[in-house]
């Protein structure tokens, strides 16, 4: 890994929080993800299921974690299954954690090897009334392939079919919402590593450039900071480019007068962050650029205020409608009457502005957590308010990550360029 170690206290708080959500005589089990494969022998970078991650802190594949508050014999109420390891699989296999260093990274006390997972648990498996099983519940997730937890609840239930078998998503959604302070800490590196690569585009961008060569300068300054890479896909869109919303060829040459949208962050310690900037490729934005960009970022103010503890989902994207209407009048995009005689389900503003908000942020980009739910302090929430106009070849989005707290919100990119004269002062300094 290339973060530095992560004291194994927020790992051992998570298991806490968790664990409190049990029913009575109940066992949880949560399985990592495989290296998937490419094609020959190759296969992808590994990331980690993001639940194993936040509740153990182990960061490899052929994990098991076992939880089971209950259990008769008290140490074994956490138990970890890890890859056997030793210093001849060392050589040929890399070095995987030994069980003391699972142990130091985790504060799991019983590890054992992966292999001998059936043999440890027979008697537990005996013990426990009921199963808590985990899977990706994510309103949004698109999965074709069967994934190793999928593999391993399939595997489970056939062996114990007459056990109570429960659900630990909703659980995990629950408590992955609300960010510790470490976890805030975590999110900030990555957003301050973000802040780095876009310092860095600032000096770097202008006419004849290529939108992959910008993608370049970025993962360059993300890995020398300890990142693995791109919290996502990057979006670094050109011209009309940007009014494709998961435009991610980055394959055009930047032109004069054209506005550039970076939709590009790092991940750090697999918690992502997430951030938009729209440039003008030549140091400048026009009158009409401006005009846009300034709507955006009032807009993108006005919904950050309204992310309070008690807000709902429903009234903050009608609020946030009712204010881009405003501003698209101002602009001379809709006009009154397209107004009065707007379809209720999807107003008129959704020509110019058709995605969501806000979305939850965390170990994953597009964090879990209940749209259905009242805001609480302690959530993280991207804000990116945007206009496409591909008629006029323009598109801006402004993105930031913010902590939702008791009195606000805590701005995680305050330190990221946002204003427009801000930035045309950086791009005046380049070379
Ligand atoms: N970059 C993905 C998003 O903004 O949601
Ligand atoms: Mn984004
Ligand atoms: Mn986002």
């Amino acid at each position: 890994m290339k973060y530095q170690s992560i004291d194994s206290s927020l790992f051992i708080d998570n298991r806490q929080k968790f664990s409190n959500h049990l029913k009575a005589n109940s066992m949880a089990l949560f399985m990592s993800n495989d290296i998937l494969p490419t094609n020959a022998d190759g296969s992808m970078g590994f990331r980690q299921n993001s639940d194993l991650f936040y509740l153990s802190g182990i960061d490899q594949e052929d994990t098991i974690l076992v939880l089971f508050p209950d259990v008769k014999d008290g140490r074994h109420k956490e138990i970890l299954f890890v890859k056997e390891t030793s210093e001849l699989i060392a050589i040929w296999e890399g070095a995987k954690l030994d069980k003391a260093q699972t142990k130091h990274v985790s504060g799991v006390d019983m590890v054992y090897w992966f292999h001998e997972f059936e043999k440890i648990m027979k008697p537990f498996f005996s013990q426990a009334e009921r199963i808590y099983l985990n899977r990706n519940e994510h309103t949004r997730r698109s999965i074709e392939t069967e994934t190793a937890q999928d593999r391993f609840n399939a595997s489970v239930m056939a062996k114990y079919p007459l056990h109570k078998y429960e659900r630990s998503a909703p659980i995990m959604h629950k408590i992955r919402a609300i960010k510790s302070t470490r976890e805030i800490e975590l999110i900030q590196q990555a957003c301050d590593i973000t802040e780095k690569g876009f310092r860095r585009l600032l000096k770097f961008i202008k006419p004849g450039v290529w939108e992959y060569e910008i993608e370049a300068e970025l993962i360059h300054e993300f890995i020398r900071n300890r990142s693995q890479g791109f919290a996502y896909g990057p979006i670094v869109a050109s011209g009309k480019n940007a009014c494709v919303l998961h435009y991610v060829e980055n394959n055009r040459q930047c032109k004069d007068g054209d506005i550039i949208l970076l939709d590009v962050a790092a991940e750090y310690a697999n918690y992502a962050s997430d951030l938009t900037r729209s440039v003008p490729v030549n140091g400048k934005y026009t009158k009409r650029q401006k005009e846009v960009y300034n709507a955006v970022l009032r807009m993108h103010r006005a919904a950050t205020k309204l992310l309070v503890p008690g807000m709902t989902f429903e009234k903050y994207n009608k609020q946030v409608g009712e204010m881009m209407t405003e501003e698209l009048l101002q602009l001379g995009l809709l006009k009154k009457e397209d107004v009065k005689n707007q379809n209720p389900d999807w107003p008129a503003y959704k020509k110019y502005y058709m995605h969501g908000t806000s979305h939850f942020m965390g170990l994953d980009v597009h964090d879990v957590g209940f749209f259905t739910e009242p805001i609480q302090a302690g959530m993280v929430f991207t804000v990116e308010p945007g206009i496409y106009i591909p008629e006029e070849g323009l598109g801006i989005r402004i993105e930031n990550n913010f902590m939702v707290t008791t009195t606000g919100q805590l701005d995680l990119m305050k330190n990221i360029p946002i204003e427009a004269e801000e930035i045309e002062d950086l791009m005046a300094s380049r070379k």
